[in-house]
Order: structure tokens, then C-alpha cells, then sequence
């Protein structure tokens, strides 16, 4: 009796709690067992939601972090570790289709390291999601025909269940494939592929914009290289110049510890230190003998004619001293250089560099007046200037960079 009293208060309890969509549920509690039976599913659904919830929260965390990220290789370790979590997967692999080459470069992330694998694009269920665009989740690998065992071979690794989803462009093609492996705790359920769509639609559009970007880099840098070679042949005797002293800036900026986008901007502005020399009249740029006063300062003024050139192009922010860099690779640490005889600190690092760079390549260059300089002999000038010419610390780096790097080349060359 006491038992039948306590079940009727306890739905009385409940009942003041549920709103109306729920209380005729209540009519189906009779024992104290469908109570508890009652209670601990809706515990249960409870902490499913806040699950739910969770998941979803992160899901959107990981949206907004990939859309910040335009890298292409940082944005796949990005997406590789995030699914990797998102999926409670024990490892995660992107595919990207390589349309030309039928094939699908995959990158895998495990809890150690990042693996880089090829396979053809018909090949595994990654190639069978490539193809037909579908989503794939399979509980049991082993025995499905379509799973290739020879990857599991090739890893060293057992796959237990999996889970694979397209990542489409705008266009609806399938740039590439998002796999997660072993869930820990069982085979991916619907809740999961509805994760790993949402997931897939934002690395889609991030990879994409990635892509995009590294594609205008590209071009960028093919364009600056050909711009550096149009310079460098209105000089027959200059030719590779530009490349040349590029090469040894980024040398000697890489020996400094500079790195990232400093040295991208440095490779640039290396690339297009002498673009003002367009604007100097080729007699006197090819003129064999000496020069008058007056040809001599129409040649300095293309370190000026540098500035106005390169200033006019909108460059990123972080390109954005690529005029000044290459405008001033002619001054000197005493403020006896040109174009506006800076002194030392004031020349931007960049130039200080490239100044080093170019000085070297001009005097182990032959000339029709005169022969190269050897090797020991150049590396001799630019110390000798180190202080009043040079600064001190780049041309430390010029020589470590020089006798490393430099010094086979020459003498083989
Ligand atoms: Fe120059």
C-alpha cells in the first residue's frame, strides 16, 4: 500500500514537471519499476542531447577555425587532428582527387605522426566515395569486396570500421574524400554521418578557398620570376642576375633564422631589386668601358625608379615592404649609398641583405672588361665591408652561407 501511495505521488511529481506533450505518457506508469525504467531513459535522452549539443558546439568551433586558416598543408593537419576528435575516430585521412593524374594523394593523421600515401582513384572506398560522391560507412571492413586490404598492409594498421565522406566544391565536384577510422566504442552510427556531412561541408569550402590561394601564390611567384628574368636580359651580361642574388638572400636570411612570410617577402623583393633598371636606356646599361658622372647617376636612379615601379602594387600586408626592401639595396651602413643614403639601422634588414647578395653576384660575374673575381677573393671584399659597406651580422651569415653553400658551386661551376 505504501509502495502504491509512493509510485502515485512520484507521477503526481513528475506530472507537475512534464509539460502536456508528455503527460500521457504517465498513464503507461503503473509499478515502481516502469518508473525507474521511465527515469533513467530520460536521463539517458538527457545526456544524448547534452552530447548532442556538445558535439554540435565543437562542429562549429572547428568551422570557425578552418575558415581562418589558408594554408593548404596547415589547414589538412588542421582538419586531420579536428575530425580525428569530432569522430571519436582512433585516425583520420583526407584524400584530395588529383583530376590529371586519376589518382588520390592522401594525408593520414595518427597520434604519432603524418603519412602521405598515392593511390588510384578507382581504388578502396576512398576512391569508390571519390567516385560515385556517396557517402560510405561500414561497420565491418573485412568483409565488404570494396575494402582494400593491401592499405592496411601498406600502414601496418587494422581497420575495424569506417566511416567516408565526399568533400565537394561549389560546383558540387568531389575535390577529395574525409575518412575517419575505428570509433572507439563501435561502428559510426547515423548521428555520426550527419556529423561528418556538416564537418565535410566546411573543410570543403576551406580547402577550396585554400586551394584558390595557393594557386594565386603561385602564379604570383611564376610572375615576379618572369618579371626578374625580363630585367636581367635587357643586360646579356647580367643574365640570372635577379635569381642569382635571390637565392643568396634567401641563403643568408635563412642562416639569420628568418623564416615564413618575412622570407617570402625578402624572396620578392630579391626577385625584383633592379625592376627599375626598365627605365635605364640600354647604351648606357651595356656600355663596356667607363662611365661619365652623368650615365653613372642615370643608372643610380633606378633604385628610385625600383620604388615607383613596385609601390604601385597593392601587396598583402605582409608583402607590404617589398618597395622599400628592394628599393633600397644600394645604400650603405656609413649613409654614403643611394637612393637616400640611409644609415645602418635605418636600411630595412631585407635590403642590408640583399645589398650583400648583389654585390657578390655583380663581382663573381664575368663582365666584357674583366674577368670573374674568384671565390675567396669576393668572400674576402664583402668582409672587408662589413661596418662601413655591409652589416656586420649579415655578411656573418653571408660567409657561414657562402663557405657552406656557395663554394662548391663556383668551383664546379
Ligand atoms: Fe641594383
Amino acid at each position: 500500500m505504501a509502495n502504491e501511495q509512493l509510485v502515485e505521488s512520484f507521477i503526481k511529481l513528475i506530472e507537475s514537471s512534464l509539460s502536456e506533450a508528455f503527460r500521457s505518457d504517465l498513464s503507461q506508469l503503473h509499478t515502481e519499476g516502469d518508473i525507474r525504467t521511465y527515469l533513467a531513459d530520460a536521463f539517458l535522452d538527457r545526456e544524448r542531447l547534452k552530447e548532442k549539443v556538445d558535439r554540435l558546439s565543437e562542429l562549429i568551433h572547428i568551422g570557425y577555425m578552418l575558415s581562418a586558416e589558408v594554408r593548404l598543408k596547415e589547414l589538412l593537419l588542421l582538419i586531420l587532428d579536428k575530425s580525428k576528435r569530432l569522430m571519436n575516430a582512433d585516425r583520420s585521412t583526407i584524400y584530395l582527387v588529383d583530376v590529371d593524374r586519376l589518382h588520390l594523394k592522401s594525408m593520414i593523421a595518427t597520434q604519432l605522426e603524418i603519412k602521405e600515401i598515392i593511390i588510384p582513384i578507382d581504388s578502396g572506398i576512398a576512391g569508390a566515395c571519390a567516385m560515385t560522391g556517396e557517402l560510405i560507412n561500414i561497420p565491418e571492413p573485412y568483409s565488404d569486396p570494396r575494402f582494400d586490404k593491401n592499405i592496411d598492409k601498406l600502414t601496418g594498421y587494422v581497420t575495424r570500421n569506417m566511416l567516408t565522406a565526399p568533400l565537394r566544391d561549389k560546383l558540387r565536384n568531389v575535390i577529395g574524400v574525409m575518412q575517419v577510422l575505428n570509433k572507439s566504442g563501435g561502428p559510426f552510427d547515423e548521428e555520426d554521418e550527419r556529423l561528418i556531412r556538416l564537418l565535410g561541408s566546411f573543410a570543403s569550402v576551406s580547402l577550396e578557398n585554400a586551394m584558390l590561394y595557393e594557386a594565386q601564390e603561385t602564379m604570383l611567384e611564376k610572375f615576379f620570376e618572369s618579371l626578374a628574368a625580363a630585367i636581367d636580359a635587357k643586360d646579356p651580361y647580367t643574365a640570372g642576375h635577379s635569381a642569382r642574388v635571390t637565392d643568396i638572400s634567401v641563403g643568408i636570411a635563412k642562416e639569420m633564422g628568418i623564416e615564413g612570410e618575412e622570407l617570402r617577402q625578402l624572396r620578392f623583393a630579391g626577385l625584383l631589386h633592379d625592376i627599375g633598371k626598365i627605365g635605364v636606356r640600354d647604351e648606357v646599361l651595356r656600355k663596356p668601358g667607363r662611365l661619365t658622372e652623368h650615365e653613372r647617376m642615370h643608372i643610380q636612379e633606378h633604385a628610385k625608379q625600383t620604388y615607383e615601379i613596385l609601390r604601385r602594387i597593392p601587396f598583402t600586408k605582409s608583402l607590404e615592404g617589398i618597395p622599400h626592401i628592394a628599393a633600397h639595396h644600394h645604400e650603405k651602413m656609413s649613409g654614403k649609398g643611394y637612393p637616400d643614403g640611409l644609415k645602418w639601422h635605418e636600411v630595412p634588414l631585407g635590403s642590408r641583405i640583399i645589398s650583400v647578395a648583389d654585390v657578390f653576384d655583380a663581382v663573381t660575374s664575368k663582365r666584357p672588361y674583366r674577368d670573374p673575381m674568384p671565390f675567396e677573393k669576393a668572400v674576402d671584399l664583402i668582409e672587408n665591408g662589413a661596418g662601413d659597406e655591409f652589416d656586420p651580422e649579415v655578411v656573418k651569415a653571408f660567409k657561414t652561407y657562402a663557405y657552406r653553400e656557395l663554394k662548391g658551386q663556383m668551383n664546379a661551376g
